[in-house]
């Protein structure tokens, strides 16, 4: 009999805890189970304060942040691949200078944030292909071959195509990587398709001489 005294004890004690006395008010203050968390010394953004030398509560951006989304006063070419009429540029932006040392930076980050799938060499043999990745593909195919810089900068910044049902197999990197470093690696891109689909008018008469002395 005694655990029914229990159970009924048990159920009152649970009805009002749950629906409470209703209409009643406490003037006691309210059970904190974290003060240092509710009650925590902050500054309020955009506002002042006497904490550091500036005088300002927010802190200037450290050096090297990538920002999530391109500045409003934005130049097309250079943050969205584009141009005004949203044709994708055929050529790198005026203001980015393909030199050994924009490539030197797409290698460096192509190594990072693309080699794991689509390999070193850019033929989709990398790492996560062992580990069931089989999407990935080869930078040398004559569809991907035709990609323009500007497409090739709207993949990195946004990710791939959506499949028709809606899937998204790469990923957007524009939180990852810079406006310039998208371009470094655009260029390094470009750079690993030469690599394998490349001819001797690619390169420069000097080069094709040197090429054509070394072959004889
Ligand atoms: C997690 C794996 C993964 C990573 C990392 C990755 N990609 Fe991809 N990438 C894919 C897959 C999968 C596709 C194929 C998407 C599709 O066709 O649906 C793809 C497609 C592409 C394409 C072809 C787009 C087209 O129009 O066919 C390019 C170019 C590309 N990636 C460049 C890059 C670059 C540059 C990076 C590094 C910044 C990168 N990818 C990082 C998986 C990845």
């Amino acid at each position: 009999m005694r655990h029914v005294y229990f159970a009924t004890f048990f159920l009152a004690v649970l009805t009002v805890s749950v629906l409470g006395f209703r209409g009643t008010r406490s003037t006691r203050p309210p059970i904190e189970l974290f003060p240092d968390m509710d009650h925590q010394a902050h500054l309020k953004p955009q506002a002042g304060s006497t904490f550091f030398d500036d005088g300002r509560a927010d802190r200037p951006i450290p050096p090297g942040t990538v920002a999530a989304s391109a500045p409003l006063d934005d130049d097309d070419g250079l943050y969205h691949g584009m141009d005004a009429d949203g044709t994708p540029l055929k050529a790198f932006p005026a203001t980015v200078t393909v030199d050994a040392k924009l490539l030197a930076r797409g290698q460096n980050r192509f190594t990072i944030y693309c080699a794991p799938c689509h390999g070193a060499l850019g033929d989709g043999q990398g790492i996560t292909k062992q580990y069931g990745m089989t999407t990935t593909p080869s930078y040398f195919d004559p569809r991907r071959v035709k990609l323009t810089v500007g497409e090739l900068f709207g993949t990195i910044t946004n990710g791939s195509p959506k499949t028709p049902e809606g899937k998204q197999n790469m990923l957007p990197y524009a939180d990852k990587l810079s406006v310039e470093d998208r371009w470094a690696v655009v260029a390094y891109v470009r750079a690993l398709q030469r690599t394998q689909v490349g001819t001797l008018n690619d390169v420069t008469d000097a080069a094709q001489k040197e090429a054509l002395l070394k072959s004889k």
